[in-house]
């Protein structure tokens, strides 16, 4: 849980990447927990976004994930997207976190790479329920990976 004193940090560095905060993203659907949004950086230059999403709600645990990632096409496979979660990972201790979910869909092969990279351990692969704002964009299963922060 985020203790009511900790504040987030601006910015993040390790292995030559940083985590830079753009915006403190207000709850909003579907996913109704706030986040914080930072740019990752590498040399200066974006090459991505990693969102900690501040909450523990079952749908954030079970579906969304308490982190996402991307890393832009043109800057993938140089261990970005696993330095910048492992920077993600070091906020959410800062913030009073123990124990974090990160999902991703089974056949992403390199997100699951990361997740594992970075200590997670894969719990459970689970159905989204139909309904779900997931079911509805064709995401039928997530993979969830427990991860000590
Ligand atoms: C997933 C993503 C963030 C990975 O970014 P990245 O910076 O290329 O990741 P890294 O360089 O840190 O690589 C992580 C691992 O994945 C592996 N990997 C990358 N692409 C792969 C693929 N297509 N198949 C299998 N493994 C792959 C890498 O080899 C590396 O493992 P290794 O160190 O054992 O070789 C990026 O592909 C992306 O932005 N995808 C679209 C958004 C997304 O899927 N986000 C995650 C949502 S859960």
């Amino acid at each position: 849980m985020m203790t009511p004193m900790a504040m987030p940090p601006e910015t993040v560095s390790r292995d030559g990447v940083t985590l830079r905060l753009e915006e403190l993203v207000e709850p909003r659907p579907p996913i109704d927990v706030p986040a914080l949004r930072y740019r990752i950086e590498v040399a200066g230059q974006a090459v991505g976004e990693l969102r900690v999403r501040l909450g523990d709600t079952e749908d954030l645990q079970r579906h969304f994930g308490q982190i996402g990632y991307e890393v832009y096409p043109a800057f993938r496979g140089h261990g970005h997207a696993t330095t910048a979660c492992r920077l993600g990972l070091a906020v959410m201790h800062d913030l009073g976190y123990g124990e974090i979910w990160i999902t991703c869909n089974p056949d992403n092969k390199a997100s699951r790479r990361v997740c594992e990279k970075v200590g997670g351990v894969l719990a459970e692969t689970v159905d989204i329920p139909a309904g779900h704002v997931m079911y509805q964009h064709g995401i039928r299963q997530k993979c969830r990976y427990r991860v000590s922060v």
